[in-house]
């Protein structure tokens, strides 16, 4: 712990872009943050000093401390740095106390670094899928100093030094897009070697690399063999270094997981000793760059027990683990050898029992064939089922619940967003949101994690981004993902509907929603992050996607042919064709375009493309009047007279002021007559509640937060949901799963209402990009008498609290140091604060509109 100087203020070590290990990092110059911790209110940062390696580069006047330029030379291949900062406040003369260091060690930044060459079986019969042991003997010379083992596999792959299984990834790689880039990962292994005899040795699958995937079940989708890619570096005293890398010296042996699936599950048969070991294959597999993840890898996050076993009539364990989550179960079991033991998986029960109906062709069945040795422990590794319930089969005698448990695997993301409020139901949407990203934010940001599909859809995530980026410290999975997004996105602007792109039956098109995630998402973790990064490496790929789109525009500048999913799976549609919404796709497309082409102008204007910008936002102002020529009448009345279209027009602000009036009437009134059901799909549904609330209909946006019929947010919550469901009623009101054959029960899309939580019921949002100036706007209603949010900024923890006492409304805030926050209580002028925790009472108003003002253009607050 560093030291406070005298006024209370310290700074702890500071963090290399987002990594919370940067242990092998590949950025050359990677950009530092640090948060200040002070007593002092209204703290303001005047000035920083940062060292690297003793050499400081002076005091730098500047109040910045997101994500700030490196300032030394470029980092070499293994180098390590350490770094510390120390800040100058306003008001101040003394400097604080220097932070403690962090130690940055870069990875393996050039192909020459990398001796190793890719390994792997050398049983060459056709379709054996069998994962394989590798294993290679070495001897460490005495006088080590420290060990780093580069590694990564065409498949999935687990090493274990000497018996100590190296690093806690699951999955590691992860998927991306193979062709274009295989991520290593950097371990630590210093202190599992020992002076003397040493092996490594570890498990290769299939996994995203070999293994059938996608709902068409095809195999080697990025080659035939699975291989093995490790680099182990020995450092010595003396100076010297020794590599053990894969080659043709390490040997193989087929071992105890006889079968590995991704959907279908992991067989271990415990009995099977790996003998027969003989010499590897070396393999030239068709990869992209060896490139250092930019997010954490996934990892078991927490455990679950069981809520409940049962024990059926044919013997059966049923378990309930009371939520639906992405991972697998652990057992502790003893029997006799051979003993056979089925587990199998599924999100929800008809009739008492798994329905596995909604997972289609995943099989989801682990299978574990004991010893009998003793007690063991099992846990499949390279699969992972979604699911809340499995049924057991085989186990020798009585369950002990304590001998099973869930273990919950994602992405390893810090939590930096909470939400609660005075309705449990609302509390327990938000619950289920969170659940829904933990579920699906496995290496790829996923659809679902338990059907034959679990593909990364780019339209899911353009709508989730936000409310992703307040729960998680997302960015750097999130920013890692759009690299594939950019290495897959074609010359002629066509953005995979999915990406990792594979090949199904499903064509690919220009897609209004789904490639918008090019111009929204790297704007998001601009102005939620403060990261400038994805918009630098994204503008050409955002660039091309809105020409492509504008390419697609008639004479009439409107885009009006074309495949279009658009507002998909409106509730209206019918449940085998989920893209017949209500709303004309066209205006769904064309909407889309107006706002993403001022999105791109944005970017062009934060990039410094000034010519770039004004081409966008010309485009803009023509799409905005094609589609107020083509779908709205001069009062305002959309064609497609539908809450989809209202919501659009409003949010991107494609209307006149008078238009916007009428429309915003339109949009409460459609509301009110459907009965404050919901009547949007993946397009109108992450909109609707701003569009009532900015046309000043906050009534109707609380009336329809708060329904409980079906369908509704809260109906699914009402019939025991414990996460996002795709379709509204994937569980019908009887009790029985929806009979379509997508149905879903983790599916975040939906979710994306959380963002309106946080922004308009709690109230807090930021102002400017990274939360540096917030905006505290709480708009009380729907008979809530208190709401809060907390979320870690980069700049440190924001919260908002309101709660109704009486006839006043009292909020409390607090401002992250070297920040500032706009309050906006609702019927009271604006202020302006500075860091440190404010509080402020007004008059009660609930659902207090406000007066309607033009739009600002859209950022992502
Ligand atoms: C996925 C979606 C996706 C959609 C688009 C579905 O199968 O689960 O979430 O965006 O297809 O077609």
């Amino acid at each position: 712990m560093s030291a406070m100087n005298g006024t209370g203020t310290r700074v702890p070590a500071p963090r290399i872009e987002h990594h919370d290990h940067p242990l092998g990092v590949g950025e050359r110059s990677p950009r530092l943050s640090w948060q200040v911790q002070t007593v002092r209110p209204g703290w303001r940062q005047t000035a920083y000093e940062i060292e690297i390696d003793g050499r400081t580069t002076g005091r730098i006047k500047s109040a910045d401390s997101v994500l700030v330029p490196w300032p030394g030379p470029a980092l070499t291949s293994r180098q390590q740095a350490e770094v510390r900062v120390r800040v100058w406040a306003a008001g101040e003369t003394r400097p604080t106390p220097w932070s403690e260091s962090t130690t940055v060690e870069a990875g393996l930044l050039e192909p020459e670094d990398w001796a190793a060459g890719f390994v792997g079986s050398a049983d060459i019969s056709v379709g054996d899928r069998r994962p394989v042991l590798l294993r290679r003997d070495f001897t460490a010379r005495p006088g080590l100093l420290k060990a780093r083992l580069y590694a990564t596999a065409c498949g999935l792959y687990e090493l274990q030094l000497n018996g100590d299984r190296i690093g806690d990834d699951v999955l590691a790689p992860g998927w991306t897009s193979y062709h274009h880039r295989l991520p290593y990962q950097t371990y630590d292994v210093t202190g599992l070697l020992r002076a003397g005899a040493n092996t490594i040795d570890g498990w290769l699958a299939d996994g995203w690399w070999r293994g059938e995937y996608g709902w068409n079940r095809i195999g080697e989708r990025y080659g035939t063999d699975t291989a093995l890619l490790a680099q182990l570096e020995l450092h010595y005293t003396d100076g010297s270094v020794d590599q053990i890398v894969t080659d043709g010296t390490w040997t193989w042996a087929h071992g105890p997981i006889t079968a590995s699936s991704i959907y279908d599950g992991e067989h271990h048969d415990a009995r099977i000793e790996p003998a027969g070991w003989t010499p590897v294959q070396t393999k030239k597999p068709t990869v992209g760059e060896l490139t250092a993840p930019a997010g954490p890898p996934v990892r078991r996050t927490g455990t679950l027990p069981p809520a409940s076993v049962t024990r059926l009539d044919d013997g059966t364990h049923l378990i309930d683990f009371g939520q639906n989550l992405a991972g697998r179960l652990r057992i502790t079991v003893t029997g006799p050898t051979g003993t056979e033991i089925g587990i199998r998986h599924a999100e929800v029960l008809e009739q008492g029992r798994l329905c596995t109906r909604p997972i289609r062709t995943a099989v989801a069945h682990d299978v574990y064939v004991l010893a009998g040795t003793g007690t063991e422990t099992w846990e499949p590794r390279f699969t992972y089922h979604g699911f809340r319930y499995a049924e057991i089969t085989g186990w020798p005698g009585d369950l002990d619940p304590a001998d099973v448990v869930a273990v919950v695997c994602h992405d390893d993301m810090h939590e930096v967003g909470t939400f609660s409020c005075s309705d449990p139901l609302v509390e327990r949407l938000h619950e289920n949101v969170r659940w829904s990203m933990r579920g699906n934010f496995v290496s790829v940001p996923t659809d679902c994690p338990q059907r034959d599909e679990r593909l990364g859809w780019t339209g899911d995530l353009q709508v989730f981004a936000p409310t992703a980026a307040f729960l998680y410290d997302a960015t750097g999975s999130i920013a890692d993902w759009l690299t594939d997004v950019t290495a897959e996105t074609g010359d002629d602007g066509l953005v995979p509907l999915y990406v990792p792109h594979i090949e199904t039956d499903f064509t690919q098109f220009h897609c209004a929603v789904w490639g918008d995630v090019t111009t929204v998402v790297p704007l998001v973790l601009f102005d939620r992050a403060a990261d400038l990064g994805p918009v630098l490496r994204g503008y050409d790929t955002a660039r091309t996607w809105v020409d492509a789109c504008r390419r697609l525009l008639n004479d009439r500048d409107v885009i009006a042919e074309g495949l279009q999913l658009g507002d998909w799976l409106d509730p209206a549609a019918p449940p085998d064709r989920p893209q017949q919404a209500r709303t004309d796709p066209y205006l769904v497309a064309t909407a889309y375009l107006a706002h993403s082409a001022r999105l791109l102008a944005r970017q062009a204007e934060l990039i410094g493309k000034t010519d770039d910008a004004f081409v966008w936002h010309g485009l803009a102002d023509r799409v905005t009047a094609g589609f107020r020529r083509e779908f709205v009448t001069a009062a305002g009345r959309c064609v497609s007279d539908t809450q989809t279209a209202y919501a659009l027009a409003l949010c991107f602000d494609l209307l006149t002021a008078a238009q916007r009036v009428h429309a915003g009437e339109r949009l409460a009134e459609l509301v009110r007559e459907g009965e404050f059901r919901i009547g949007t799909g993946f397009a109108g549904t992450p909109l609707i509640l701003d569009a009532l609330t900015v046309s000043g209909h906050l009534e109707e946006a609380y009336r329809l937060l708060l329904e409980k019929g079906c369908p509704s947010w809260l109906y699914p919550v009402t019939m025991g949901a414990t996460t996002i469901w795709e379709r509204w009623d994937s569980m019908l009101p009887d009790g029985l799963i929806n009979p379509g054959n997508m149905t879903s029960f983790n599916h975040y899309a939906l979710g994306a209402v959380a963002d309106w939580l946080h922004r308009t019921v709690a109230g807090l949002a930021p102002a400017a990009p990274g939360y540096r100036t917030l905006r505290v706007r709480p708009r009380p209603g729907g008979g809530l008498s208190w709401a809060a949010a907390q979320h870690r900024t980069p700049y440190g923890d924001a919260a908002v609290h309101w709660q109704r006492e009486g006839s006043t409304l009292q909020v409390e805030v607090i401002v992250p140091p070297n920040c500032d926050a706009q309050v906006e209580l609702p019927g009271q002028q604006p202020v302006s604060v500075s860091s440190g925790t404010h509080t402020f009472s007004c008059t009660y108003r609930p659902a207090a509109e406000d007066p309607i003002a033009p739009l600002p253009p859209r950022r992502y607050f």
